[in-house]
């Protein structure tokens, strides 16, 4: 049950003109359960009713008594508390856990309309970087939140697998190019041979041009041309698999920016029909300046088109395609720029949807000490990264629990886990410095930290199912300020899924799973379960409690990508 509509209902009765809807908003989750477990501030109403807050708390104080959800209530400094009768308040949150187990949380809040997410989205034959983990591990966040809540999210990755720099890359391979050398060492190869084209083009323009005759060849579908540029989409896909698996991400729509190639001329045409494109120099362009912007480049000097113009054709496909009722772009901040021009190009264009569509943008990553990073400053080789994090994970396992089965899915599990928790853990806006002893602290914040107590509770259940005498557990037995603790937490996740998707920010549940980690912890720390001293009574309720509690702590890591091993 939804206890602020709940509470809304009845306050809402005992004060005239004031919308149930408003109240529900209003009430709030006080921050330390001595001021109760719901609260009104009702200083927010103060000015509708005339009256001071104290007045209005006060005046909602009475007929309380006999209601089978309340304990009591009170009116403090202007605040209406109200504390829930313990045991009906457990028995409904843990009741509702067990009976409903991982669907706990979810609501059919998109009745199934359309949310494509674009996400990921790395380039051909460039390394799939830092930035790139970011977009996976938000983007992917967000794609099972929205289905979570009753969405259809459609998953696209914009692969950059089209432009000029393919004709320069394929110049490059045809003079220095070794077929085996690729296959051997896929994309750092084809990097290779790319970067000496351009130190070699300094010398010899001349390849330019090549390299230009070759992207219009491949435009215009050249067989040989062709060849090449798939088998480098090829080798590049089969190294961002091995990312995607690892992280455990998959998307619906592989349709990248050569996917647009032969709608861009239409697209082209429609912007000249309604005046939106000018020429400058040669080039074409939607000039911005009204909105204080720099002109979206459409087409250039040469004729090629732009990242611009494929992402105004694929902005224009996926409202055809999916009928979206948001369409969400998640890159690094540094493009907010150009989502805005992209948003405002399509407004321009005169469809309303243009304010359906969001860029999530993230900040930068570095890395503490930056040992992993390569040559040229601070990129961080992702494979890399996640290699590592597993091998330290294995180091720390063969310390701290040796006899562990399946060592290798685990360190997998958790050292993948850390990465992608460490990523989730901060507002999404905000840079981070990637720090190994804090990513993978099992004492800290971490995803570590969440994935271990929810082990710790897997191995009560463990080993209660020797000796349990289990009967239908008496929830309302859980009264104790830790079990009410955990309760309250529990109860939470709802809402917070819904605040995660409303603010397009996973790190909402990233956090909550800490308080609900801690709060488990504190139970665990007060409240004995299997000691021979325990009641069989209490001892069933309290198991029950953990068994709650590891079904959200699993749908909580899973919503965020991570794993809930039962051993670690
Ligand atoms: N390929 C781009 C990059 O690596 C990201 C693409 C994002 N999606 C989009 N529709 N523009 O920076």
């Amino acid at each position: 049950m939804n206890y602020k509509e709940w509470l809304a209902g009845q306050t809402a009765t005992r004060l005239e003109g004031v919308s149930e809807e408003a109240l529900a908003e209003w009430i709030e989750y006080p921050p330390n359960p001595q001021m109760g477990d719901l609260s009104l501030p009702c200083f927010k109403l103060s000015k509708q009713l005339r009256k001071a807050p104290q007045q209005i708390a006060e005046s909602l104080v009475q007929g309380w008594e006999g209601n089978p959800l309340v304990e009591r209530v009170e009116a403090v400094s202007g605040y209406f508390n109200v504390f829930l009768n313990k045991s009906a308040y457990a028995t409904e949150v843990v009741g509702e856990v067990l009976a409903q187990g991982e669907r706990f949380g979810s609501q059919n809040i998109g009745q199934g309309r359309s949310i494509p997410i674009d996400y990921s989205s790395p380039n051909i034959a460039k390394t799939f970087h830092i930035g790139h983990l970011r977009s996976t591990v938000i983007g992917g966040a967000l794609y099972r939140i929205f289905n979570f809540l009753g969405y259809k999210s459609v998953g696209i990755n914009h692969l950059g697998d089209w432009g000029t720099q393919f004709g320069k890359l394929i110049v490059a391979y045809k003079l220095w190019g070794d077929k085996d050398a690729v296959e051997a060492d896929g994309i750092a190869e084809l990097q290779r041979i790319y970067v000496k084209f351009h130190d070699e083009a300094d010398v010899r323009p001349e390849l330019e041009d090549e390299a230009r005759a070759w992207f219009v060849k491949l435009e215009q579908g050249d067989e040989e041309a062709t060849k090449l540029w798939r088998w480098f989409v090829e080798i590049s896909l089969k190294e961002f698999h091995k990312m995607y698996d690892l992280l455990g991400v998959k998307f619906d729509s592989y349709a990248g920016e050569s996917f647009y190639n032969d709608q861009m001329a239409a697209v082209l045409e429609e912007l000249k029909a309604k005046s939106l494109l000018e020429e400058d120099g040669g080039a074409l362009l939607v000039k911005l300046e009204d909105y204080n912007m720099p002109p979206a480049l459409m087409v250039k000097k040469d004729g090629g088109t732009l990242y611009h113009t494929r992402d105004v054709t694929a902005a224009i496909y996926r409202k055809k395609t999916y009928d979206f009722e948001k369409a969400v772009y998640v890159t690094d901040a540094g493009q907010s720029l150009h989502f805005q021009q992209l948003f405002k190009v399509i407004e321009l264009m005169g469809y309303d949807w243009a304010k359906q569509m969001v860029h999530v943008p993230f900040g930068k990553v570095s890395l503490e000490g930056a040992k992993l990073s390569t040559r040229k400053g601070n990129v961080i080789n992702l494979e890399e990264l996640l290699t590592k994090a597993i091998e330290k994970t294995r180091e720390i396992i063969e310390e701290k629990n040796p006899e562990l089965e399946n060592k290798e899915e685990v360190a997998r599990q958790v050292g993948v886990g850390a990465i992608i928790f460490n990523d989730l853990s901060n507002n999404r806006v905000k840079d981070i410095v990637f720090s190994w002893d804090e990513a993978l602290n099992f004492e800290g914040e971490t995803g570590p930290y969440v994935q271990y107590a929810h082990a710790r509770a897997c191995s009560i259940l463990r080993r209660a199912e020797a000796d349990a005498s289990v009967s239908t557990p008496d929830l309302g037995l859980l009264t104790d300020p830790s079990e009410q603790g955990l309760v309250r937490e529990l109860y939470i996740f709802r809402e917070r899924v819904v605040q995660a998707m409303d603010k397009l920010e996973p790190s909402i549940i990233s956090r909550y799973l800490i308080d609900l980690a801690q709060a488990f912890n504190r139970f665990y720390r007060e409240c004995p379960i299997l000691k021979s001293d325990v009641p069989a009574d209490v001892k069933n309720a309290r198991l029950a409690l953990v068994k709650a509690a590891t079904i959200v702590l699993t749908s909580g890591l899973a919503l965020i990508g991570l794993e809930a091993p039962e051993k670690m």
